[in-house]
């Protein structure tokens, strides 16, 4: 009998998937039903088969908009009935297509301390302005660019030698922690959303779910 309690996840990734390991080994509160990606030679895509999870592509070139490619997402998606969507690396700039068909439940892990540093190169930019703490963000996607409720955040030292890749590697060793963390947060219904701000509530305990035998 299906856990009705846990929730439905799907991943959408764009590349090497790294952050995968780190969701599909630690508890979510959910199970990941679908790994998708935009690009076919995600090696990220290598690690659902491996899992033995659902996978599809749907490449970004064969729609001549934007919005027609976040439609064929968004069916492509339904058909595994989600009940979170998670940008796990995906490289797309979604429209309100997409946004506004998994709105409340589509978090992004964006490799920067957000508000500071949306978009591209987040690591090499982060060293041109001197910043001495960097991080990563899990947050609620929105319409607006690398701008939702923040969930979860992390911060690393940026130390005299850092390089845009040496920063990487420490932010990416953070979001493996983070993203598997709010994930759950999200799965255990413990997030309160009011504006941008994100405040998380209690731990509850669930009631005991009727079994089928106890129905009759
Ligand atoms: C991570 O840095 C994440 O913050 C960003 O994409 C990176 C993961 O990409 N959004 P990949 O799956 O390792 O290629």
């Amino acid at each position: 009998m299906s856990d009705v309690t846990r929730k439905r996840i799907a991943v959408l990734i764009s590349g090497r998937g790294s952050n995968l390991p780190s969701l599909l080994g630690n508890e979510l509160g959910g199970d990941i039903v679908v790994i998708g990606s935009n690009k076919a030679e995600a090696k990220g895509l290598d690690i659902a088969r491996d899992a033995g999870i659902a996978n599809f592509v749907i490449s970004h070139k064969d729609f001549a908009s934007r919005e027609a490619f976040d439609a064929a997402l968004v069916a492509a998606l339904n058909e595994y009935r989600p009940d979170l969507v998670v940008l796990a690396g995906f490289m797309r700039i979604t429209t309100p297509v997409f946004t506004q068909a998994f709105a409340s439940r589509l978090i992004n892990i964006h490799p920067s301390l957000l508000p500071s540093f949306p978009g591209l190169h987040t690591h090499a930019r982060a060293l041109e302005e001197g910043v001495k703490l960097h991080g990563c963000t899990v947050h609620f996607v929105t319409p607006e660019l690398d701008r939702g409720p923040i969930i979860a955040q992390a911060a690393v030292q940026v130390d005299d030698d850092d390089t845009p890749d040496t920063l990487a590697a420490k932010v990416l060793r953070q979001e493996h922690q983070i993203f598997p963390y709010a994930v759950r947060l999200f799965c255990e219904d413990r997030l309160h959303v009011d504006g941008l701000r994100v405040t998380t509530l209690p731990k509850s305990i669930h009631p005991v779910i009727a079994t089928g035998a106890a129905r009759v």
